[in-house]
C-alpha cells in the first residue's frame, strides 16, 4: 500500500496527510519551525447558500426582498453567471470540483451515469473542495441536499455509497425524503438517519445556523454550506414507498407563505408558449401548452415563489447569526443555485436541462470583506466551474496542484488579479432532462435525445455582441443573436442558408455563416479542458496567442480556416458522455494546411 503524501503549510502548523488506497486518511500535525505569521482567525469565513432549480430569467429574485437587502445591496451581483450543465447533480459536481461535466463525468441525476455513486466511483469524494479546505486549516460544514442517490438504505453503509469526505461535519438530506417538504429525512455524519416533521427549509436554516455557531466555537476559519431544496418540486424516487402520505408533486411553501402572490403568473415573455418555434431537437415538435397546462404552469410558478419565501428568511437568519457572533465583517456570504428553470418557455413543460437562457443563466451574488456594495457586474462572464477556484483564492489557498476548468471570479482585488477574462461559457448535456412540472402521463421517450453542446458568448462596451449557439446530437443547430432576440425565438440557422442575415460583433457586420463557423470552432475547443482550454479556448485554435476574443477570430484572414474546419457533429445520440462519438478535435490554425 503506497501512500500519496500531500503537504500543506498553513500558518505555523505543518500538516502531513497520507491518503491510502483503502481511503483511510491519517493526519499528523507538528509544530513547524517558529515563523512569525498572522493568526488563523485572519482567514475569512464562508457561508454558501445554494438554492435548488432557482431561475434568474423568470424574475424569482424580485420576490426575495431579504436577499436583496442583506446580500445584493451589501455586495455584488454577478449578472452574467451560468451553470455549465443545467441539471442538479452534474452542476453540483462541477461546483464542488471546479471541473466541467465531461471531466467529472457525473452526467445524470441517477445512476449509472450520475448521482452519488458515480461521484464516489469517479474518485471525486477523495479530491474535492472540502478536502482542500480542511487540509488548509479550515473547518467545513454542510447541510441540506448534496447529490441524489444518497439514500437512507445505503448512505455510508459501504464503499460505493461512502459518507461525504472532507467535511468537519455534514448533515445531509437522504432519499426517499430528500425532496419531501414536510417530512425531510437526514443523517449527520455517522449518526442514525432521522426523519423530521419540520418544514424542510426551516430545518435546513436551523441546522445551518447551528453549524455557524459550532464553527465559531471551534475557533478555526470555516466554510458552512447551506443547501435547501426550494424551489425544487416535491418529488420522490419512482417505486419508493413514501410515508405517511404520498406528497403533492409541486413546490410546497411553509404554511405561513401559502397565501402569497395569488394572482401572479409566469412572465408573458416572447418565448412563453409561442405560436411559432424555430427551435431544434425534440423542442421543435412540442405542441403549444393548452389551457389546462397553462393553469398548471401558473400554479407551479406561484408555488415556487411561495417556497422561496422561507429561503429568503433563511438568508436573514444567517446574516443575523453572523452579526450576533460579530463575524459579519470577516465572512463571505454567497447566494446561488445549481441550475436555472423554465416553465412553458419554448413550449417546454416545467423543468430544466435545456441550453436556453432560462435554464443556464442563474443568480450569483456575494457580500463580504473587500466586496463592492450594491454593484451589478455585467462586464464579466462567469460560471459554476469558476466557483471552487474563486473560494480557494478568497481563502488564500493556492490553486495548484488542482487542474481547474474555471478561473477565479473577480470578487475582490485578489480575484481580479487571478481572473482570466473570457467571453464564453461552454454548456453541455447528455441524455434525458427532467420535466417534473409536466403532466404525469407525459411520454418521456420523446425527450431522450437531449444530448448537446452549447455556447453562450457575449462581449462588452465597444465589443458588444450576445450570442447563443446549440449543436444537438441529431444534427440540429440553433443560433440566436440575443442583442436583438433576447428570448431566443428567432433561430438564425435557417436564415444562414439564404445568406441574407448578419450579426454585429464589435461594430462590424458579419454573415451568419462566418460567425457560425467561428462558434463551431469554439464549441469544439471547449470539448476538452486540458491545459486551461476551457478558460482560454481560442488559444487552442490559435496557438501563438494572437486571438483571444470572438472579434479577433472574425478577422477575414481566418475565414478559410474556420470554413474548412469539420463542424461539431455527434456520431449519434448517446445518453452518456462518449468522447469518441463527438468526432475529432479541430486542428489549430498554425498547423492547418490550406490545401
Ligand atoms: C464516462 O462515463 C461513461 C458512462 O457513464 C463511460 O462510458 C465513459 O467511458 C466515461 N468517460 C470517461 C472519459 O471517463
Ligand atoms: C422542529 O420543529 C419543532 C416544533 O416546531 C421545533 O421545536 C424543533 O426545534 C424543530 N427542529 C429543528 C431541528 O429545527
Ligand atoms: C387577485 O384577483 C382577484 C380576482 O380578479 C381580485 O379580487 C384580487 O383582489 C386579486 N388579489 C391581489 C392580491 O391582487
Ligand atoms: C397566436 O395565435 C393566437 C391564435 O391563433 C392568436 O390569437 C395570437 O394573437 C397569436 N399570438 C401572436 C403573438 O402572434
Ligand atoms: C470586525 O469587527 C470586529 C468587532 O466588531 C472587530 O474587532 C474586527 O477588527 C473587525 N474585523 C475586520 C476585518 O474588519
Ligand atoms: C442591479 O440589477 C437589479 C436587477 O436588474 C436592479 O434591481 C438593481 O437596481 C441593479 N443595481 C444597480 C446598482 O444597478
Ligand atoms: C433577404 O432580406 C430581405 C430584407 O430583409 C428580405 O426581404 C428577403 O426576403 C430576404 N431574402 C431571403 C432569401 O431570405
Ligand atoms: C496571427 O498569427 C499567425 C501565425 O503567426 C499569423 O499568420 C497571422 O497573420 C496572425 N494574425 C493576426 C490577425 O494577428
Ligand atoms: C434518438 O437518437 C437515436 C440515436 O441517434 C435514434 O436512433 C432515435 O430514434 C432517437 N429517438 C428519438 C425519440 O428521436
Amino acid at each position: 500500500m503506497k501512500p500519496l503524501a500531500t503537504f500543506s503549510l498553513f500558518a505555523t502548523i505543518f500538516t502531513v496527510s497520507f491518503v491510502y488506497a483503502d481511503n483511510v486518511q491519517l493526519s499528523v500535525s507538528v509544530a513547524a519551525l517558529a515563523a512569525p505569521t498572522s493568526p488563523q482567525t485572519d482567514k475569512p469565513n464562508f457561508v454558501f447558500i445554494l438554492s435548488d432549480d432557482q431561475d434568474y430569467e423568470m424574475d424569482s429574485l424580485d420576490y426575495m426582498p431579504l436577499l436583496k437587502k442583506y446580500i445584493a445591496d451589501e455586495g455584488t451581483r454577478f449578472e452574467r453567471h451560468y451553470a455549465t450543465t443545467a441539471q442538479c447533480c452534474p452542476s453540483r459536481a462541477s461546483l464542488w470540483t471546479g471541473k466541467t461535466t465531461h471531466n467529472t463525468n457525473v452526467t445524470d441525476v441517477t445512476p449509472p451515469h450520475g448521482a452519488w455513486v458515480k461521484f464516489v466511483a469517479r474518485g471525486l469524494n477523495e479530491d474535492y473542495f472540502p478536502i482542500w479546505l480542511t487540509n488548509n486549516g479550515y473547518n467545513a460544514y454542510y447541510t441540506g441536499k448534496f447529490q441524489n442517490g444518497q439514500d437512507r438504505s445505503n448512505y455510508g453503509k459501504d464503499r460505493a455509497h461512502a459518507l461525504m469526505k472532507g467535511w468537519t461535519s455534514a448533515d445531509v438530506l437522504l432519499e426517499p425524503y430528500t425532496y419531501n417538504y414536510n417530512q425531510p429525512g437526514m443523517k449527520r455524519d455517522k449518526a442514525d438517519f432521522h426523519q423530521y416533521n419540520n418544514y424542510t427549509t426551516d430545518l435546513i436554516s436551523s441546522k445551518g445556523i447551528k453549524y455557524i455557531n459550532e464553527a465559531h466555537e471551534a475557533g478555526k476559519p470555516f466554510f458552512v454550506g447551506i443547501a435547501p431544496i426550494a424551489p425544487h418540486v416535491q418529488t420522490w424516487p419512482a417505486g419508493r414507498n413514501v410515508t405517511p402520505t404520498p406528497p403533492e408533486r409541486l413546490p410546497i411553501s411553509a404554511p405561513r407563505h401559502s397565501h402569497m402572490f395569488p394572482n401572479v403568473t409566469v412572465p408573458p415573455t416572447k418565448n412563453f408558449n409561442p405560436n411559432k418555434t424555430s427551435a431544434g431537437g425534440w423542442v421543435q415538435k412540442l405542441p403549444k401548452l393548452d389551457t389546462c397546462e397553462l393553469d398548471r404552469a401558473n400554479k407551479f410558478y406561484r408555488r415556487r415563489l411561495q417556497a422561496l419565501q422561507a429561503v429568503d428568511e433563511l438568508v436573514e437568519a444567517v446574516i443575523q447569526a453572523l452579526d450576533d457572533l460579530e463575524l459579519l465583517n470577516n465572512t463571505y456570504v454567497i447566494y446561488t443555485t445549481d441550475n436555472g428553470y423554465h416553465i412553458g418557455q419554448h413550449r417546454i413543460p416545467a423543468g430544466k436541462g435545456c441550453a436556453y437562457e432560462t435554464d443556464v443563466h442563474i443568480p450569483f451574488m456575494v457580500r463580504g470583506p473587500g466586496v463592492d456594495k450594491g454593484v451589478n457586474r455585467t462586464d464579466v462572464v462567469t460560471n459554476h466551474v469558476d466557483v471552487a477556484p474563486t473560494l480557494l483564492t478568497l481563502a488564500g489557498i493556492p490553486l495548484s496542484p488542482h487542474d481547474f476548468d474555471g478561473t477565479p471570479m473577480p470578487i475582490t482585488k485578489a480575484g481580479e488579479a487571478a481572473h482570466v477574462a473570457h467571453e464564453h461559457v461552454g454548456i453541455e448535456f447528455w441524455g434525458e432532462p427532467v420535466f417534473e412540472g409536466a403532466a404525469e402521463d407525459i411520454d418521456h421517450s420523446k425527450f431522450k435525445n437531449n444530448t448537446y453542446k452549447a455556447l453562450r458568448i457575449m462581449g462588452n462596451g465597444e465589443n458588444t455582441f450576445n450570442l447563443g449557439y446549440i449543436v444537438w446530437c441529431n444534427g440540429d443547430h440553433e443560433l440566436y443573436d440575443m442583442t436583438l432576440d433576447p428570448y431566443q425565438t428567432d433561430n438564425l440557422m435557417p436564415a444562414m442558408s439564404s445568406g441574407n442575415a448578419t450579426i454585429t460583433i464589435g461594430g462590424e457586420s458579419y454573415s451568419v455563416k462566418k460567425v457560425r463557423d467561428r462558434l463551431d470552432g469554439l464549441v469544439q475547443a471547449v470539448r476538452k479542458c486540458d491545459n486551461g482550454a476551457c478558460v482560454k479556448p481560442w488559444s487552442t485554435l490559435h496557438t501563438n496567442g494572437n486571438v483571444s476574443t470572438l472579434a479577433d477570430a472574425m478577422n477575414t484572414e481566418f475565414d478559410d480556416y474556420y470554413d474548412s474546419l469539420a463542424k461539431m457533429k455527434y456520431e449519434r445520440c448517446y445518453p452518456y458522455y462518449n468522447a469518441a462519438a463527438e468526432g475529432p478535435v479541430p486542428k489549430p490554425f498554425n498547423s492547418w494546411d490550406e490545401s
